[in-house]
């Protein structure tokens, strides 16, 4: 039976979820997003990662993904990269619903919204899968209720690359459950880096000269209304903490909320 042919073939440790895959859908050779059922008793803050692996070996490779998907679905979503000869991503990328995937009971990470001190605006800035803890972060109302507008800032190659969040916050407007608190509060600034593009160049370079406030209206980031959130590759982050430090924010943790904070976009 379709039961007996995705069960586990080894031992599931004790801390690990073993759950089913409810949708998948490639919107690109490199990337794909995917659905696996929610156990019930799983319980995490929006932005916060969680270690994923699948059934097929003794002792399975577990690689850390972003929550996307909110706290309220019934469902978790993550967003991927597909790495050629990636240890998990290489047979990851092959899931189709009915299959199995684990995980690991507890997550964590710094981009949650405890994390920051009050403030008007917030800034998630992402490159590529980067993106995926913010797809949680603009449907949680918390997010809503803490700031007065929401900045969503991804930079790919690619257009197509675009897609997954484009949709999303279009869908948003309309979503039954947040749509209204939503509104016009949740503005997304896409940009491109190597495909011609209504909005070019990395999100960097934007900011650092201006071209970005130019574009967009808003007022240059500052540390009595800004507040910043940044995921992307170790070279991203460090590039982009150190526009948001020239800007006067000033990096927080879990532990000791400031003005911004950072996580990098895992691969593997
Ligand atoms: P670029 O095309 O100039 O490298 P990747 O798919 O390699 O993770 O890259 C995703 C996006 O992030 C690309 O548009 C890439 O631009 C951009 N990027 C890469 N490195 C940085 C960086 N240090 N700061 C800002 N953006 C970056």
């Amino acid at each position: 039976s379709q039961q007996a042919s995705t069960a586990p073939a080894f031992p599931v440790p004790a801390n690990v979820f073993v759950q089913t895959v409810t949708e998948v859908r490639h919107f690109t050779d490199r990337l794909f997003k995917f659905r696996i059922t929610r156990p019930a008793e799983f319980r995490f803050r929006s932005g916060e990662f969680i270690m994923i692996g699948l059934p097929n070996a003794e002792r399975p490779v577990f690689r850390a993904y972003s929550i996307a998907s909110p706290f309220w679905d019934e469902e978790i979503e993550f967003y991927s990269i597909k790495v050629p000869g990636g240890p998990l991503t290489e047979h990851l990328q092959k899931i189709v619903p009915g299959d199995t995937v684990l995980m690991r009971k507890k997550p964590t990470g710094t981009l949650v919204l405890d994390a920051l001190i009050p403030g008007k605006r917030l800034y998630l800035l992402s490159t590529g899968t980067g993106v995926a803890p913010f797809a949680s972060l603009i449907r949680d109302p918390e997010t809503y209720e803490k700031f007065e507008e929401i900045v969503l800032v991804q930079t790919c190659r690619d257009v197509d690359e675009l897609t997954y969040i484009t949709e999303m916050v279009e869908a948003l407007k309309d979503d039954p459950l947040i749509g209204e608190l939503v509104g016009d509060r949740l503005r997304l600034h896409t940009t491109t880096t190597r495909e011609p593009f209504a909005r070019m160049g990395r999100i960097t370079d934007l900011l650092t000269s201006g071209e970005f406030f130019e574009q967009t209206g808003l007022p240059r980031i500052n540390p009595d209304e800004d507040r910043g959130m940044i995921c992307g590759s170790a070279a991203m982050l460090k590039d982009t903490k150190a526009v948001l430090e020239s800007f006067g924010l000033v990096e927080g943790a879990n532990n000791a909320p400031a003005t911004f904070v950072i996580e990098r976009a895992f691969v593997g």
